[in-house]
């Protein structure tokens, strides 16, 4: 493919790595109608990963929760086991990186897939928080390198963050961009790299003041939790907190004359963050096994999580729908 081409979704996407997040990144490509190449250094775990994913495309069929215009068998035809990182990335334009956050691993992967691919390949990486100008400083290719950071579960939880290393070809981030559009994820772009990136930052401050105000007392870790699913969190999740300021006031000047003064004072009295852990982290423990569930039941209560999640992406797909219609 030639570099600024739109990518058609007959094109090859290569999937390194096919734990919880390749997985479903190859259940993304495969729904648009994308071929994909999905490897592991485990055999055995590929054989585990298209099990599951044959399962959860059966699940999604079920729940009327498919992506695109193709049918559950359609979508799974599409994805092939790799037997080597070669066959996996051979003929690919756009290569997902999806093995565990560490950077030796990382890098000696990319050090393989970079003798071999063609100067135009996409090469991204699924990283979290290892910044893309570490993982690619050493490659040939590493004027193609990109962080594509998608959300977990990334099937119900649309955004992925794009960020470039200093040295990323112009055209890498809006073929990148227009890629993640077109198989139905909601990419934003860094404009440079920064440590934890957008949503850990902004995940991270949440968890900050949430720590701060169970440790002082202020309130339990139920009721903390609450502010976010019956407060803050059910307009976080149509609109963002500029929009939300936006709407609160008469537009975000009026927002500034009404309440800036007020934000400032209480933010200057966060001070610095309390390292998690502690007496603090064994009273969350305790009152989270209560009002949860027992850590032995996790994953019955993540499915628990899911199934809203499922519903609340299928209500807002539709919503969606209607403002694009009206
Ligand atoms: N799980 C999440 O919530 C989440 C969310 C966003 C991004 N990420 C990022 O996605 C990446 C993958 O995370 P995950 O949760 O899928 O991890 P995982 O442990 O579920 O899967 C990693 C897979 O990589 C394989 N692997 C290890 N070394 C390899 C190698 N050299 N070559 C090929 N395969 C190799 C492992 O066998 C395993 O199957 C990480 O960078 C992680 O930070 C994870």
């Amino acid at each position: 493919m030639a570099a600024k081409d739109t990518p058609t979704s007959d094109m090859k996407v290569g999937i390194i790595g096919s734990g919880l997040i390749g997985q479903s990144w190859a259940m993304l490509f495969a729904s648009a109608g994308y071929q994909v190449g999905i490897y592991d250094v485990e055999i055995e775990q590929v054989k585990k990963a298209l099990q599951n994913i044959e399962q959860q495309l059966l699940d999604l069929e079920e729940q009327g929760l498919l992506r695109g215009n193709l049918n559950k068998q359609e979508q799974r035809e599409r994805i092939a086991a790799a037997s080597t990182i070669g066959d996996c990335v051979k003929g690919a334009f756009y290569i997902q990186e999806c093995v565990p956050e560490r950077l030796d691993i990382k890098k000696g992967v990319w050090g393989e897939v970079d003798k071999i691919v063609n100067v135009d390949v996409i090469m991204a990486s699924s990283s979290s928080s290892l910044l893309p100008s570490k993982i690619s400083d050493n490659l040939k290719h590493r004027n193609r390198f990109v962080v594509s950071h998608p959300t977990n579960p990334p099937f119900y939880a649309p955004l992925v963050e794009i960020i470039p290393a200093p040295w990323t070809d112009d055209d890498v981030v809006p073929t990148t961009k227009s890629l993640l559009e077109r198989i139905g994820q909601v990419p934003v772009v860094l404009k440079k790299e920064i440590d934890g990136f957008v949503l850990n930052r902004i995940q991270y401050s949440i968890i900050g003041e949430a720590w701060r105000l169970i440790n002082d007392d202020i309130i339990s870790a139920e009721d903390l939790d609450k502010v976010m699913s019956t407060g803050l969190g059910v307009r976080y999740a149509f609109m963002g907190p500029l929009e939300t300021a936006y709407l609160n006031a008469d537009g975000m000047k009026s927002y500034i004359e009404r309440y800036a003064e007020m934000i400032y004072r209480i933010q200057t009295s966060f001070g610095q963050p309390l390292p998690m852990g502690g007496k603090t982290g064994d009273k969350i423990q305790k009152e989270l096994e209560s009002y949860v569930c027992p850590v032995e039941r996790v994953t019955e209560r993540r499915q628990w999580r899911d199934k809203r999640l499922a519903a609340l992406a299928k209500l807002k797909k539709e919503m969606d729908k209607g403002d694009s219609a009206s």
